[in-house]
């Protein structure tokens, strides 16, 4: 039985993503910051664990719990938007972002690539077209924007490392999805997103270089 792990899973893609990897039969190690959603994963057969990205002891911690699996798939999905004016940002709104969306990354990639490369697997990064460099057409939410940009270097670095030892890293943008971050307006559904990253990462050919793809398999330039 194949294993996936999803880093913040309490809702929105994250929760998807667990629920169809379940629903298919695989084992499933899933963490979230409350222990009301952590109860909620159990009940969807999932092995629960409490983490908050943000908090470093935390992060220290989930490498002690999985010490030695070997993850056929982990993605790191926890993420935040932030402020939705672009004005002057504040301190807390922009630690808030980048410690979200980009210090976890540089403190969990390393604790998960090793495990990934225990099965050769697949290591994947909520990212968005929103970080692209090369596709960029607006402006707007730019703390956001320099967040998933960082995450996606952070990304290429795992790459650079792991990648030589069989650990496959991908970026995803996710489409713009109806969760409590993509509004109600959205184009698509939790339940399409997560399928088309699942079936992605299925497809995915092992690769020593991190790749940026859209959730139904289209690249996307860095
Ligand atoms: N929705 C879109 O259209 C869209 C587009 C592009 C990229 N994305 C990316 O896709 C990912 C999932 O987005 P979503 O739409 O599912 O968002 P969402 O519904 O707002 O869910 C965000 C998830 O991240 C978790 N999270 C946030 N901060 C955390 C922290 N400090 N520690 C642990 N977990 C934390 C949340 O947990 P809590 O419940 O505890 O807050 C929740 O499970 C994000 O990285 C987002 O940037 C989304």
């Amino acid at each position: 039985m194949p294993t996936a792990l999803i880093i913040g899973a309490s809702r929105g893609i994250g929760h998807e993503i667990v629920r169809q990897y379940r629903h298919d039969g695989w084992r499933v190690i899933a963490t979230a910051r409350k222990p009301d959603d952590c109860e909620t994963l159990k009940q969807l057969g999932a092995e629960a664990h409490l983490l908050d990205v943000t908090d470093v002891e935390g992060c220290a911690g989930i490498g002690w719990k999985l010490d030695d699996e070997k993850l056929d798939v982990a993605i790191l999905n926890a993420g935040v938007f932030g402020p939705r004016h672009d004005g002057f940002p504040s301190q807390q709104d922009f630690d808030t972002v980048m410690h979200t969306n980009v210090l976890a990354a540089m403190r969990l990639l390393p604790i998960l690539a090793p495990l990934v490369a225990h099965a050769q697997g697949k290591l994947a990064v909520l990212s968005s077209h929103m970080g692209s460099l090369s596709e960029r057409n607006s402006p707007r939410g730019s703390l956001y924007r320099a967040s998933k940009a960082a995450l996606n270097s952070v990304l290429i670095d795992t790459a650079l490392l792991h990648g030589p030892q069989g650990v496959s890293c991908v970026a995803f943008h996710p489409g713009w999805v109806r969760t409590e971050m993509g509004g109600d307006g959205a184009d698509i559904s939790p339940e399409e997103s997560a399928a088309g990253i699942r079936a992605t990462l299925a497809s995915l050919a092992p690769t020593q270089e991190a790749v940026f793809r859209n959730y139904d398999g289209k690249p996307i330039g860095w």
